[in-house]
């Protein structure tokens, strides 16, 4: 029997052709395109065909996959009494991954697992899930629903339905780079989800359901929920060193910093450090981009030759807080863009499955005798 290896560190779990990563030089790669290159040129959309397909679309079929994104923008008929009935201070991680389970009851061929069944329900969640988050967070706030406009990108149409406005171009294209930037990441926790639960042949609804409930803790995509509260706890710039320092002494973890798989920057947040800057500049927030710069700081001196850097959580805090996201959908934020990463390895599985069933190390008794009730 092989020895374990607790969390599964430096175990190959299957093939891929989706995304690659090389942690010690910091690259991320999505279908072999550098993802500075998709982040300064590509679109959320486009980015998604590209997972879903293995190569960029053409202008034609940019168009279509756009049109049926669109299209399926609005909740189908009985999802939105569901929406307005749950209990107003419901998390929106909870209530998003309760929804996407719920989407499955309002799809006839749920079970359907064929290569376009599975595309047709990603788009399905995909285009619903901003829906959702934006209906539950003006619900929640007591304001009207604002329904949304099939004019407009996920980003835009995501922000339009969550202020009742439309957004500033320089905030929707920073939403869409952050969709870009966190749609896809190799074999991370909730991807590894997703593909596990996918094949035993389950379904599409129950894989994303899945994933989402993988990327709410804290040690994945919560964390950058975690960034933010531990910018509001900081005081004052003055304070961060101190406030950084006195964690480590208690060996807390530094919310944003370390990665399985990079040991050195993680390329995602080299291109939203950029991002939080120039967002904080632009919306009176550069006292916070400091802050995080300063954490940064104190951290490379104290735990870089350990391998600790910024990960994908750590700049998209600002940049959320710069958008003007509330704190409690930021995480959720994350499930728009994974959701393209999701449906993509659920459906590279479906293409070649076999039922993950690892064996275990197991290390209780043996044969131990039943003692009955009476004499324990
Ligand atoms: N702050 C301080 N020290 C850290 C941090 C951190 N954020 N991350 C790792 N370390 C230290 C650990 O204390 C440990 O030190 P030791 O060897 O002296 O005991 C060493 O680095 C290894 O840490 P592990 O937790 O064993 O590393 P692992 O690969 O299991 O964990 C993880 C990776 C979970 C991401 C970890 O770095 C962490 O908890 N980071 C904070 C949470 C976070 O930002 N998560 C988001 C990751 S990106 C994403 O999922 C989207």
């Amino acid at each position: 029997m092989p020895m374990a290896s607790k969390g599964l560190e430096g175990i190959v779990a299957a093939e891929t052709k989706i995304s690659f990563i090389d942690g010690e030089k910091g690259v991320l790669e999505y279908i072999g395109i550098p993802i500075g290159e998709l982040a300064s040129h590509s679109t959320f959309e486009e980015t998604v065909f590209l997972l879903w397909n293995g190569r960029l679309p053409n202008k034609a079929e940019l168009a279509a996959f756009t049109a049926e994104i669109r299209k399926r923008y609005e909740l189908p008929a009985g999802m939105e009494q569901r929406l307005l009935a749950l209990p107003r201070d419901a998390k929106p991680m909870h209530m998003i991954r309760t929804m996407v389970s719920a989407l499955s009851m309002h799809d006839h061929t749920p079970d359907a697992n064929d290569i376009p069944s599975l595309r047709s329900k990603a788009l399905n969640i995909l285009a619903r899930v901003p829906t959702l988050l934006a209906y539950f967070h003006r619900y929640r706030s007591g304001m009207p629903l604002v329904r949304p406009d099939v004019n407009l990108s996920v980003a835009e149409n995501f922000l339009y339905m969550l202020n009742g406005e439309r957004a500033k171009p320089t905030m929707a294209k920073a939403l869409d780079v952050c969709l870009v930037l966190h749609a896809d990441h190799g074999f991370n926790n909730s991807t590894f989800t997703a593909r596990v639960l996918m094949s035993t042949q389950s379904d599409m609804y129950s894989a994303i359901t899945a994933a989402i409930g993988s990327l709410k803790g804290p040690l994945h995509g919560g964390a950058n929920e975690g960034v933010m509260v531990m910018l509001n706890e900081i005081p004052s710039l003055e304070a961060t060193e101190k406030y950084v320092l006195d964690k480590l002494a208690k060996k807390d973890k530094i919310m944003g910093f370390g990665h399985r798989i990079y040991k050195s920057y993680d390329p995602r947040a080299t291109h939203l450090q950029v991002l939080a800057k120039d967002l904080a500049a632009e919306t009176g927030n550069s006292s916070l981009f400091e802050k995080s710069k300063k954490i940064e700081d104190v951290m490379a001196t104290a735990v870089a030759a350990k391998g600790i850097y910024p990960n994908v959580d750590f700049y998209s805090a600002t940049t959320y807080h710069c958008i003007g996201l509330p704190l409690d959908l930021f995480t959720p934020v994350f499930v728009i863009a994974r959701v393209g990463g999701w449906a993509a390895h659920v459906i590279e599985q479906m293409s070649d499955n076999r039922l993950f069933r690892p064996d275990v190390d197991y290390k209780g008794p043996h044969g131990v005798k039943y003692t009955p009730m009476s004499a324990r």
